[in-house]
């Protein structure tokens, strides 16, 4: 079928593209599986439901972490810069909450290359989510 070649050519576009570009940063995040706990509203990307069913190899370190809601990153460049995102979705640094210092709660699985673009194109997200939207 002409959808099996769409979505190999779609895999291989992440690395040659260039970093950074708008499409190529949201595919990493929808492919990532980021939304079995982030939303970016501004962007409407919501939760998607059936990812939350796959848990992976995450139990140990949603114990540890399991009482922070993760945040809509509708904004998130405002907070941060790519570099920082790309330390913390690596696990090489932690982030001050209330909560005490925490690492990610999920550790980035793709590539360095896959990172580098899904972390500026974060760093891009500067936007306030829509309001309006009962919590
Ligand atoms: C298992 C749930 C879970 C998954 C999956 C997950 N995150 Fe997170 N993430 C969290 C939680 C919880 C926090 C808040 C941590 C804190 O505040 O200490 C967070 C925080 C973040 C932050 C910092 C936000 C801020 O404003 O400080 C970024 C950036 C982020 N996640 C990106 C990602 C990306 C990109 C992916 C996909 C590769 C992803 N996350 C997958 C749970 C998750």
């Amino acid at each position: 079928m002409k959808m099996h070649l769409i979505a190999i050519a779609g895999g291989m576009a992440v690395f040659a593209l260039p970093s950074g570009g708008e499409e190529t940063g949201r595919r990493i995040f929808e492919a990532s599986k980021c939304q079995q706990c982030h939303t970016i509203k501004a962007l409407g990307l919501g939760k998607k439901e059936e990812a939350v069913q796959e848990k992976e190899g995450d139990e140990a370190e949603e114990e540890e972490n399991d009482k922070v809601e993760p945040p809509d990153l509708s904004g998130v460049g405002r907070d941060h810069d790519a570099t920082w995102i790309q330390k913390f979705l690596t696990k090489k640094i932690a982030k001050e909450s209330k909560m005490g210092k925490k690492k990610h709660r999920k550790l980035f699985a793709g590539s360095s290359e896959e990172l580098e673009a899904l972390s500026e194109w974060l760093a891009q997200r500067r936007e306030d989510p829509p309001v309006g939207k009962a919590p």
